[in-house]
């Protein structure tokens, strides 16, 4: 399967040296250590937001060894607040592996970087090509937008034979010759180009390096592509949390069980519903129970509903696991990020009744 766009590789480098993100943390050398914790953290988080983690990761753990040898709630705990904590674990799991079984080298090619946990066949590529100049495509959920775009490619992608006519594609574009200089380059220029131009709703075509051979911008139908006919289906859920504060402003945190959401995690007690909160808080403290105003917390497959409920418990630590946690053991064990922002909410909001100070 091939392409034919003119010089599609040569615009993509000539505008990434002179328009793309040529000054992120991660792309300053070839570390493969750097390069894939980037890509990790990228997968589902904003730039912006990995920006601070990426560089407390590499403050902590400045090399695979020290990752590896390091507890999981050591990097459980630095990786609360950026979600999906399936991609920490794995993290942990692949730097163990690297240690045990290379040497402590990441392996130099996409196919070896595939073999290893949490690495996918887009994230391999990104690696290889960044910092061993290897000719292979990525093919994340932007660059999946950027070249359904310029190919006009209508095929619908829920179909697993039209994805691998896209891989084929993405493979025919690239470029070839002087891969070490220009296969880093060309992958951090069509990351760059789905981020800041051939964006999801508003792509701007006017700046766009390869818009003069780009078959939507022609046709005037960029917000056609790319074509999915099994959208993911959105579900939610409702949580109750127990807020609960002992009489000298500690918070009641458990560690979470090793499955579910925010899985191994410190946390407030969660809920499926109302009842079942406050049957494990001791009768002579129900009534005292305060619903605070919901929080809705966006995941990509699910909205969450938090429902936060407080109460005092002036010296009583009855609620079986878990312990009363000050604000510094607080942000030392590292909590999800819509239960850090409750807990700051509640501690800002003038106690019912209290005396100003
Ligand atoms: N998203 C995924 N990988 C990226 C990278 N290397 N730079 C910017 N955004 C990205």
């Amino acid at each position: 399967m091939t392409a034919v766009l003119s010089g599609f590789a040569a615009r993509v480098l000539r505008w990434q040296s002179s328009e793309g993100r040529n000054d992120l943390p991660w792309n300053q050398g070839r570390d493969p250590y750097r390069v894939w914790l980037s890509e990790i953290m990228l997968q589902q988080t904003q730039v912006v937001t990995v920006i601070a983690y990426f560089e407390r990761f590499i403050a902590r753990f400045p090399d695979v060894q020290a990752l590896a040898q390091a507890p999981l709630d050591d990097v459980m705990a630095l990786w609360a607040g950026l979600g999906y904590y399936s991609r920490a674990r794995n993290l942990h799991r692949c730097a163990g592996q690297v240690v045990q079984q290379h040497g402590g080298r990441f392996p130099d090619n996409a196919k070896a970087l595939q073999a290893l946990p949490g690495i996918g066949r887009s994230t391999a590529a990104a690696i290889a090509a960044f910092c061993f100049g290897e000719r292979v495509a990525i093919l994340d959920g932007n660059v999946k937008r950027v070249l359904t775009r310029v190919l006009g490619f209508e095929r619908d992608l829920s179909v697993a034979a039209h994805e691998k006519e896209l891989w084929s594609l993405a493979e025919s574009l690239l470029p070839g010759a002087d891969l070490q200089a220009t296969m880093p380059r060309y992958t951090q220029g069509l990351m760059d180009l789905g981020a800041t131009v051939c964006t999801p709703r508003a792509p701007v075509c006017d700046a766009c390096p390869v818009r003069t051979v780009c078959v939507a911008r022609r046709d005037g139908t960029p917000l056609k592509f790319p074509v999915r006919s099994r959208k993911l289906r959105r579900s939610s859920e409702s949580l109750w949390l127990l807020q609960a504060q002992s009489g000298n402003g500690e918070i009641w945190l458990h560690r979470r069980a090793q499955t579910g959401i925010w899985a191994g995690l410190h946390c407030l007690p969660v809920f499926s519903s109302r009842e079942a909160l406050a049957q494990a808080v001791p009768p002579q403290h129900r009534a005292a129970l305060e619903d605070a105003p919901t929080v809705t917390h966006v995941l990509t497959h699910k909205d969450l509903f938090l429902h936060p409920v407080e109460v005092i418990l002036p010296g009583m630590p009855p609620l079986g696991d878990g312990s009363w946690c000050s604000s510094d053991q607080q942000e030392k064990l590292g909590l999800p990020a819509p239960v850090r922002k409750l807990i700051d909410r509640a501690c800002s909001r003038p106690v019912p009744g209290g005396e100003s100070m």
